[in-house]
């Protein structure tokens, strides 16, 4: 994979980690810095006035640490103003770039008119946009769909607006917002963006999941990089695997259940550091879903932690699940991966 530039930002690869809000945090960040294989990070999306309102959950989502490097803020709200605002402060603060989310398909961000709600009106964007680029020097990028629905399809109309106004990078999400995350991703879709703009990059986002998921984007879309959520969430190694795949090295061994477990756990333990015991374990009652694709047969495991309710709880249901799988070997069908591969 290529080194490339997000404006004056200079990025080690063109694979992303995407924004994925509850699960991208600072834990999950921090483990992923440490397998390592992407380029940028970003935070869960954040409304800009409760960032400048100082919210206590808004700063705890911009929570990062040295290692957590180079990072994007993801901001979200309808008023320029306020995204301007909230990114002069995010640069006085030292942010590598900030983000602004346009492809939210969630009810209570579109009827506020953010989110995916901006796609609707390419000129209002636009000028939106430009508030926030005229008024800091780090880059803004943005991240969207392809449209509203299939009637509107406004991306590629977008993509140029937000060009001439200063964006430095576009992640299109090949989706529109009525299709939320249901069927396959539209590279076609991807395609006709790419083709819109004239040197920004732009970004192809969904369904990346290994190597041959990734080179598929990246030739039928011909996007400047990828931005992974899911297929990272389930298994934290997919970006090493597709930076070997790409280099034509041999793909990396899988690894094995221990060692996944351990990343598992290193998130876990890391989410009670910043959070405490009670909210590390409501956050891993739905986190288990991801680990889970990869663990091979795990049902009881994955219930049980639908119940989690303290750390010597964790230790419990996992130190169980890792007697009783040493004690039942898998069938090598059963071990591999794809088994339990995505999509969700
Ligand atoms: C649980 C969840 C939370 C998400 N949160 C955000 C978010 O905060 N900001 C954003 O731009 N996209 C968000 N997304 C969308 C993802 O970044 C990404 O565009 C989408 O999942 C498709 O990519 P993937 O198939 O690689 O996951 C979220 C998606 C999911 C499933």
């Amino acid at each position: 994979m290529t080194p490339i530039h997000i404006g004056t930002l200079p990025l080690a690869t063109n694979l992303f980690l995407a924004p994925l809000a509850g699960y991208t945090t600072l834990p999950f960040r921090w483990c992923m810095r440490e397998v390592g294989g992407f380029g940028l990070a970003t935070t869960e999306l954040v409304h800009a006035r409760s960032l400048l309102e100082k919210n206590r959950r808004a700063f705890e989502l911009i929570e990062t640490r040295p290692e957590d490097s180079p990072l994007s803020v993801q901001l979200f709200g309808p008023v320029a103003e306020e995204v301007r605002d909230a990114a002069v402060w995010l640069e006085e603060q030292g942010a590598d770039t900030v983000d602004i989310n346009m492809g939210c398909p969630v009810e209570k961000v579109v009827k506020i008119g953010a989110g995916a709600a901006m796609l609707k009106d390419p000129k209002k964007t636009g000028a939106f946009v430009r508030t926030v680029t005229r008024a800091v020097k780090i880059p803004v990028t943005v991240k969207t769909r392809l449209g509203w629905d299939q009637t509107q399809l406004d991306a590629p109309v977008l993509a140029p607006i937000l060009e001439d106004v200063g964006v430095a990078a576009l992640t299109i999400h090949g989706r529109t917002r009525a299709e939320a995350f249901s069927g396959s991703v539209d590279l076609n879709g991807i395609r006709a963006v790419v083709e819109s703009v004239r040197t920004m990059p732009v970004f192809g986002n969904g369904d990346v999941c290994d190597t041959a998921t990734a080179k598929r984007m990246l030739e039928e879309t011909g996007c400047a990089g990828l931005v992974i959520g899911r297929g990272a969430l389930a298994n934290p190694w997919v970006f090493q695997h597709i930076q070997a795949g790409f280099l034509g090295h041999p793909a990396p061994p899988e690894p094995s259940l221990g060692t996944r477990v351990a990343f598992m756990t290193r998130h876990f333990e890391r989410a009670v550091q910043q959070r405490g015991e009670k909210l590390a374990c409501t956050q891993f009652r739905k986190t288990i879903d991801w680990y889970a694709k990869f663990f091979g047969p795990c049902r009881p495991l994955r219930l049980a932690m639908k119940e989690l309710s303290s750390r010597q709880h964790y230790y419990d249901l996992v130190g169980q699940f890792l007697a009783y799988r040493n004690q039942h070997p898998l069938s090598r069908r059963e071990n591999h991966p794809a088994v339990n591969a995505m999509p969700a």
